[in-house]
């Protein structure tokens, strides 16, 4: 996919279900390797960075296969421990490898990832972690390495912030572990605990799931399991926002209405109404309001760990806001350079400032915005825009969306389904990925 062509302006309406979580989907694959065995994972989305993640662990000596969103891989035998670079700069979450091969083989070697197109990005956090297990890390040549001294040792990990990918590469080091590990201001997203009721399923004793504090006692082997990716709540929350932004009536069935408990009050705050019923959300969007003024309230946003408001919607939830009656402010305090897409929304005719971690929105009826071709710059940016696009008058042309297909399965042929005027192009000059 070089390119989406959309032709703005419609209502989507009908139903769509929800794929597979990419952020629970990556973890559980990757803690595949600590336990020797067959194991089956149902509800695997099909996307870039999952067919990277088999990729890696067929590197490692794993066999993977799949058949639907089904994926076996069997980790009987490891014949590598390295996380090279040529796949680790295409996927970052392969530095979750490190920990699974730490706790069965004591030794890991894998890429340093660099900063991307959303920050910095560095995994201190987690080789202090390590460290604190008993385990060696050094850095030559752009790779860490990680080898355990002796053995590896229950301690307590202290996380500054709290790190999704940190708290599950310490889950997966400590399972095996002599002793007890406590990881305190651990991430509480619902990937965490994904990974908590697998490894727990496997044999692993841990306990404290969707709390800050986690206590991992070390057992002495686990065994393969059969276990289920839970919904992708960013995905849910995508089609949510595009609903509201659209208008019209969307159904998302398949999900965890309450994974989203941030999302879903500040939609409502801004006058959309949702439903909840069971494992779907219906969200409604009123008519346009009094003197034809948009019927969306402004509301303000911060991004914060979970259960605050996720920094990966925060780029769509701007989107609907430049539509929005009145000024909304946008704090994005998880990545220090989450706002690449506010270049691109401005050529739309969004009115946004942006001053240091905030976005300043001041919202524009419809009418006044118009398509325009933009340019993606990461997955969630790519998002934003197609929401933007879906919901403004004209063409908008996106491209370099290959950062859609890394998180987002079949996007737009969901959103096709539910009446968007959408198409993908091929486009001459593609670059490469970040
Ligand atoms: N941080 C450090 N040092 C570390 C680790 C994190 O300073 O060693 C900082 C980060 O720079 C950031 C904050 O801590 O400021 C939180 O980052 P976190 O470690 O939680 O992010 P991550 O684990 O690298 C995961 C998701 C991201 C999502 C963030 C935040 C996966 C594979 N990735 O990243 O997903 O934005 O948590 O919720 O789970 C996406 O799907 O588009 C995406 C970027």
């Amino acid at each position: 996919m070089d390119k989406i062509v959309i032709e703005g302006g419609r209502p989507l309406a009908g139903t769509v279900r929800a794929s597979g979580a990419k952020n629970a989907a990556l973890p559980l694959m990757a803690a595949t390797l600590v336990a020797p065995g067959s194991h089956v994972l149902h509800n695997v989305p099909d996307l870039r960075d999952t067919r990277t993640m088999l990729r890696l662990l067929e590197t490692l000596g794993a066999s993977c296969e799949r058949q639907g969103t089904i994926v076996r891989i069997d980790t009987t035998s490891l014949t590598g421990a390295e996380a090279p670079y040529e796949l680790v700069k295409t996927m970052r979450a392969s530095v979750l490898v490190l920990g699974p091969l730490i706790a069965r083989t004591g030794y890991a070697r894998v890429s340093l990832p660099g900063g991307c197109a959303i920050g910095a990005r560095p995994i201190d956090y987690h080789l202090r972690g390590f460290e604190q297990l008993g385990v060696i890390t050094t850095l030559a040549e752009g790779y860490v390495e990680a080898s355990v001294d002796t053995v590896l040792k229950g301690n307590v990990v202290y996380f500054d912030t709290p790190s999704v990918t940190g708290t599950e590469n310490l889950i997966t080091a400590s399972v095996l572990c002599r002793g007890t590990t406590v990881i305190k201001n651990a991430a509480r997203e619902p990937e965490v605990g994904n990974l908590i009721d697998m490894l727990n399923a496997m044999g692993a004793d841990i306990e404290g799931r969707d709390s800050d504090r986690l206590t991992v006692r070390g057992v002495e082997r686990l065994r393969p399991v059969e276990t289920e990716i839970i919904p992708d709540r960013i995905e849910v929350g995508t089609f949510l926002i595009a609903a509201a932004a659209t208008g019209g009536e969307v159904t998302v069935a398949g999900c965890v209405p309450g994974h989203l408990p941030a999302l879903i009050e500040k939609l409502r705050s801004t006058g959309v109404d949702i439903g909840e019923t069971g494992d779907s959300l219906t969200v409604r969007r009123k008519d346009a309001g009094a003197g034809g003024r948009p019927a969306l309230k402004s509301v303000d946003i911060r991004t914060m760990p979970y259960p605050g408001f996720p920094t990966d919607l925060q780029a769509q939830f701007m989107a609907l806001m430049t539509q929005a009656d009145g000024v909304s402010v946008i704090h994005e305090t998880i990545f220090e350079n989450r706002f690449m897409h506010v270049a691109e929304l401005r050529r739309l005719g969004a009115e946004i400032k942006v001053d240091g971690s905030a976005a300043i929105v001041t919202g524009r009826r419809r009418e006044e915005l118009c398509g325009a071709p933009v340019m993606a710059t990461d997955l969630r940016a790519s998002a934003s825009l197609v929401i933007a696009g879906l919901s403004v008058p004209g063409t908008t042309e996106i491209s370099r969306v290959y950062h859609l297909e890394r998180g987002y399965e079949n996007m737009v042929d969901k959103l096709r389904e539910l009446g968007a005027a959408i198409r993908t192009e091929r486009e001459e000059n593609q670059a490469g990925a970040t």
